[in-house]
């Protein structure tokens, strides 16, 4: 079986090790679900934008609450790491679905992380590391949401391919 909406590993690589908890949570929310908009009809994938969702939501939870920087950076360095297994698994469905975005997605996501973590470092060694949080939920939140939309949300229009009786390797 291929890497697809099913295989229940692709939920638990992403998963991996808890982020820091952010205190006096509350129910702030910087960016919000958007099922019609966003939803790509793959499961395993709308999952896991949910939950880049709710790790960009607790950082901003945790930046207001005033959560010392060495937690901020955890949590920072979380949604790296969860953004990269993420984009990792989503790029191997659209390239099984031979989707026609998917080089478009590779470069934007390799882009992204570079950014990304371009502004971590910034975060961790720079002396406004308020206002570089602040431009880290800001470019985190808009480039998600844009890129959600305009690209991944292409994978409605790609359904898995299933191989026919009598094609190479179904014998
Ligand atoms: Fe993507």
């Amino acid at each position: 079986m291929s890497a697809s909406e099913d295989d229940p590993e692709n939920e638990s690589q992403a998963n991996g090790d808890a982020a820091p908890e952010a205190p006096g949570a509350g129910g702030l929310e910087f960016i919000v679900w958007d099922e019609d908009r966003m939803g790509t009809g793959v499961a395993s994938i709308d999952e896991q934008h949910k939950e880049l969702f709710r790790h960009l939501n607790e950082l901003y939870r945790a930046h207001r609450a005033g959560l010392n920087r060495r937690d901020l950076d955890k949590i920072l360095r979380f949604f790296s790491h969860y953004a990269e297994t993420h984009f990792h698994h989503e790029e191997e469905v659209m390239e099984e679905r031979q989707c026609p975005l998917r080089h478009e997605n590779r470069l934007a996501h390799a882009k992204f992380l570079r950014d990304y973590q371009q502004l971590v470092e910034d975060f961790s060694t720079d002396e406004d590391a308020d206002q570089i949080a602040t431009e880290i939920e800001k470019m985190a939140g808009q480039w998600l949401s844009t890129h959600i939309c305009r690209v991944d949300a292409a994978l409605r229009d790609c359904p898995a391919i299933v191989p026919k009786a009598g094609d190479p390797g179904t014998s």
